[in-house]
């Protein structure tokens, strides 16, 4: 992989994941991270990489909905390998506005496909990233599998589905190298405060209602986002090509259990805010997401087996260093918070 396309670079898991692998000691390549930056993509969460890293990352502001932007990258920087994680990522902006989803998620996929099949010989691999959300929801017992049938509920989990078919179907038909990885949720630092971990983190902080979706009884299998990481480049390594490799925790919590944990963690390092016992007074049940998957639980053996991988983070140590993140890094969320992100946080709480 001398010349590695990673899409999405500038999110959450994307920026994690270029820092982890340019520190890498068995990847000497480049990589050529492409990302619209939409709101959810921000430069600052690669801040200083071309200088720690020279010649080995470069930057290039694209949409993978345009496939002739796309052509050019591929053909300008001879692409060998892909990574792909450009998505749109949040469900209940799933729920509100579906049609960038469908775009980004299925269509862009499909670009990237096209334009590696007209690459082939030259692809080593593409790697897909998806999600256990595709799987649907669980009851009080068992877990997914790579041999689970797909059953998506939102309009998020059906565009990573049909994307995940695809990457198959090609993989099928065209012989394309390809690897897709179905991992839960992930926690961890530079994530967008839309999502769960760090939304409570940061309303707690500031003393803020903590919304807390129907009962808080939904169940998510939590991973800490360098774990993630670091399964998803021993699969580019060693996984099998045309194979499904699930990734997970072994964590599973409830969401009141994971605001609590929060609070009491944010009690203890910034100290409990006056007039008030705990934090947990804060925490407030509002109206319950549609279609809400009520349980996640990813079987990882498959992964564990063949490519002895297991996560390093316990979910106690994980999270302190999350909300430790969150504390020494203001400047970043005060950025995030700006525009559109009010907007945001006006219609979906009010
Ligand atoms: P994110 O929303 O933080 O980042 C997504 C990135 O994709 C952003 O940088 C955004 O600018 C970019 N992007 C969006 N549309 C694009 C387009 N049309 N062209 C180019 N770039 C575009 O998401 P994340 O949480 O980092 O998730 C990354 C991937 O991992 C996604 O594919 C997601 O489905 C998958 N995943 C996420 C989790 C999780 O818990 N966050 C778990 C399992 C799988
Ligand atoms: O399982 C993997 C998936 O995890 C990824 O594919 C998605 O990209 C990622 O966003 C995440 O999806 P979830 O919907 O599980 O994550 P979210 O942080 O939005 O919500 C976690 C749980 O917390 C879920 O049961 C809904 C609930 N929730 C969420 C928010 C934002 C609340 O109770 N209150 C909230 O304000």
């Amino acid at each position: 992989m001398k010349n590695l396309l990673v899409t999405g670079g500038s999110g959450f898991i994307g920026s994690n994941f270029i820092r982890y692998l340019l520190e890498a000691p068995d990847f000497s390549g480049r990589i050529i991270n492409i990302d619209k930056l939409t709101y959810a993509g921000n430069p600052e969460n690669l801040k200083g990489i071309e200088s720690r890293f020279p010649g080995r990352y470069v930057f290039e502001k694209t949409d993978i909905c345009d496939a002739k932007g796309l052509e050019g990258v591929f053909a300008g920087y001879q692409i060998d390998a892909v990574c792909h994680f450009a998505a749109e990522s949040h469900v209940d902006r799933s729920i509100a506005r579906p049609d960038d989803f469908i775009q980004t998620n299925i269509v862009g996929t499909f670009n990237l496909l096209e334009l590696a099949r007209a690459r082939l010989g030259a692809i080593t691999l593409f790697h897909h990233v998806s999600t256990d959300e595709v799987f649907g929801s669980l009851g009080e017992d068992g877990y997914f599998t790579e041999e689970t049938s797909y059953k998506p509920n939102s309009p998020y989990s059906a565009s990573k589905a049909s994307s995940d078919h695809l990457v198959r179907a090609y993989s099928k038909t065209y012989k394309l190298p390809v690897t897709i990885s179905n991992c839960s949720n992930n926690y961890g630092p530079y994530q967008f405060p839309e999502k769960l971990v760090p939304l409570i983190i940061l309303n707690a902080l500031e003393g803020k209602p903590l919304p807390v979706y129907g009962d808080g009884l939904n169940v998510r299998d939590w991973l800490f986002v360098l774990d993630h990481c670091e399964a998803i480049w021993l699969i580019m390594k060693r996984g099998r090509r045309g194979e499904t490799y699930n990734i997970g925790g072994n964590n599973e919590i409830r969401n009141i259990k994971i605001v609590e944990a929060i609070c009491d963690l944010l009690d203890r390092l910034a100290g409990k805010p006056s007039r008030m016992e705990s934090r947990r007074e804060l925490i407030t049940f509002v109206k319950d997401r549609p279609g809400h998957d009520r349980r996640y639980a990813i079987d990882f053996s498959k992964l564990k087996t063949e490519l002895g991988w297991t996560p390093r983070e316990s979910f106690e140590t994980g999270l302190e260093k999350t909300i430790r993140w969150y504390l020494d890094n203001r400047e970043w969320v005060d950025r995030v918070r700006s525009g559109e992100y009010q907007a945001w946080m006006k219609e979906q709480y009010g």
